[in-house]
């Protein structure tokens, strides 16, 4: 099959730095992305993306308008298309069956149904979207519906990328996995798909698997990194309960090839738009397979999760002797991790709800996230604040919580916000990326996760 146009439906996050890491590495493609936000697609079609995400502007000039293309037209795209991936949304279901559990498919179906309706020639349809597994089947099944002279073969091709090394982790990945029916077309579908990544990823990386093992893995790969960090968030309780230190055994453990040191950070808690999701999804998968055991397994992870982050506020509230009613909180970052302006799942949104319901006066600063922050705590209206100088959010401030490691926090003149903060001033910090001995000098009250806190009588 001759592939020479690509196109993408769903440009956000995934979508959008993945064609356009693919019109850059392969020239003679023509890629084009397609999205029902129009607004989204404005931003891309301008240059500015509409995510932040480091090195993305500059992958995007290198092909915008040569052989990457963005539009509202998704039927058009679809007529002229010979590889589609789908990169839409799949979060979780919040209504009927599988509710706060199970993927809500409608996104993904109706895109189905528009290839189905639009495609005018053979069509390979790649999973781009995290899916349950064995959602492949039902694509299958609704393309089937096409006119003979038709012929759909669908791939799953799922992503590994984290934000914030989005263009990092596609220009080198770890591997690109691509699963694929076991059939004369299939194979073929699978052999065209490869030569796309093998433009600039080594051929030792590039895995084929059948594809309800590419489905599964990402879901696991996803669960293994979430329970790593529920795990060594689990210590960091036991750590402050016994003066253990959690840095120390994270280290001393992750000295262990067969455990590695990677992924080991404790923290207020993970977020992001997926690890909950995905694991989410697992659990219903296996109570639907009637694994009952298996689902409780990995459900832990997320209950661990939510546990890490209610402690990391029950902990301030006792600090701050048992009251934090009418104190201004500086909250340090609202991003889910540093070098995203992402807040899905963040949990500084847990952490703000917790404050509010304590009756606390929050302000939040963060560098990139303030205007999705604003949307999530718009419910709140001026009892929250937004403030893009961290030195005026901690003003007057009795105590600052640091939510996200973003770099920008750790070089701040901390003797100036002391200064001018309310007394005893306290820092709680969820990324354990400050310096805690130097802040305690300056008379901070340092309270960092799975660490001994530093105190002042
Ligand atoms: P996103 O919400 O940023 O983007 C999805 C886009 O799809 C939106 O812009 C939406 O408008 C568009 N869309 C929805 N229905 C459409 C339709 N019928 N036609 C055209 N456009 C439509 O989501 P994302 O973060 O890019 O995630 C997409 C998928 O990739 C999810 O399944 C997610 O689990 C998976 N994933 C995400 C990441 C990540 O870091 N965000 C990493 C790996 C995998
Ligand atoms: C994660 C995976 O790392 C990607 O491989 C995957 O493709 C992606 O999910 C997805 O499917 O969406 P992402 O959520 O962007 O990527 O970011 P991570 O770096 O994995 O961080 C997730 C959360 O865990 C963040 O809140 C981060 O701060 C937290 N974290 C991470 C810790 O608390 N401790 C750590 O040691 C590492």
């Amino acid at each position: 099959m001759s592939a020479k146009t690509i196109l993408c439906i769903g440009a956000g996050y995934v979508g959008g730095p993945t064609m356009a890491m693919i019109a850059r590495q392969c020239p003679e493609y023509r890629v084009l992305i397609v999205d029902i936000d129009a607004a989204r697609i404005r931003a891309w079609q301008s240059g500015e993306p509409p995510i932040y995400e480091p090195g993305l502007k500059e992958l995007v000039a290198a092909s915008l308008n040569r052989n990457l293309f963005f539009s509202t037209d998704v039927a058009a795209g679809i007529a002229e298309a010979d590889i589609i991936f789908v990169s839409v949304n799949t979060p979780t279901k919040t209504f009927g069956q599988g509710a706060g559990r199970a993927a809500d498919l409608q996104y993904w179906e109706k895109t189905a149904r528009q290839i189905l309706a639009h495609a005018r020639r053979d069509v390979i349809v790649v999973e781009k979207s995290t899916l349950p597994v064995r959602t492949a089947e039902a694509m299958d099944r609704i393309l089937r519906a096409a006119p003979a002279a038709v012929h759909f073969e669908v791939l799953s091709n799922p992503e590994f990328l984290a934000e914030g090394t989005a263009v990092r982790d596609l220009e080198q990945p770890d591997r690109v996995l691509i699963g694929g029916h076991d059939s004369e077309s299939g194979r073929r579908a699978v052999a065209a798909l490869v030569d796309v990544y093998a433009h600039w990823v080594p051929r030792e990386r590039i895995l084929t698997t059948n594809v309800w093992s590419a489905e599964l893995s990402k879901l696991a790969a996803n669960a293994f990194l979430a329970q790593r960090i529920s795990s060594i968030n689990s210590l960091s309780a036991i750590c402050e309960a016994t003066e253990a230190n959690i840095g120390e055994v994270a280290r001393a453990i992750g000295m262990d090839p067969r455990i590695g040191p990677r992924f080991l950070n404790a923290s207020v808690g993970f977020g992001g738009s997926c690890f909950k999701k995905d694991i989410l999804n697992l659990v219903y998968l296996c109570d639907h397979y009637g694994l009952g055991e298996v689902a409780r397994y990995w459900e832990q992870v997320v209950l661990m999760n939510e546990y890490q982050e209610d402690r990391f506020v029950r902990n301030m509230v006792a600090a701050m002797f048992n009251t934090v009613a009418g104190k201004r909180i500086a909250v340090f970052g609202f991003a889910f991790k540093a070098d995203t302006g992402d807040v899905r799942e963040s949990p500084a949104l847990r952490v703000c709800q917790a404050l509010m319901a304590e009756h606390a006066s929050v302000v939040v600063t963060d560098p990139q996230a303030l205007p999705n922050a604003r949307l999530e705590l718009a419910v709140y209206g001026d009892r929250v604040t937004f403030e893009s100088d961290p030195y005026t959010a901690a003003r007057g401030a009795h105590a600052i919580a640091l939510v996200t490691e973003w770099n920008a926090f750790r070089t701040l003149d901390y003797r100036r916000i002391y200064a001018a903060m309310e007394k005893p001033a306290f820092v709680f910090d969820g990324r354990n990326c400050l310096d805690h001995a130097a802040l305690h000098a300056l008379g901070f009250n340092v309270l960092p996760i799975g660490q001994k806190p530093l105190t002042h009588r």
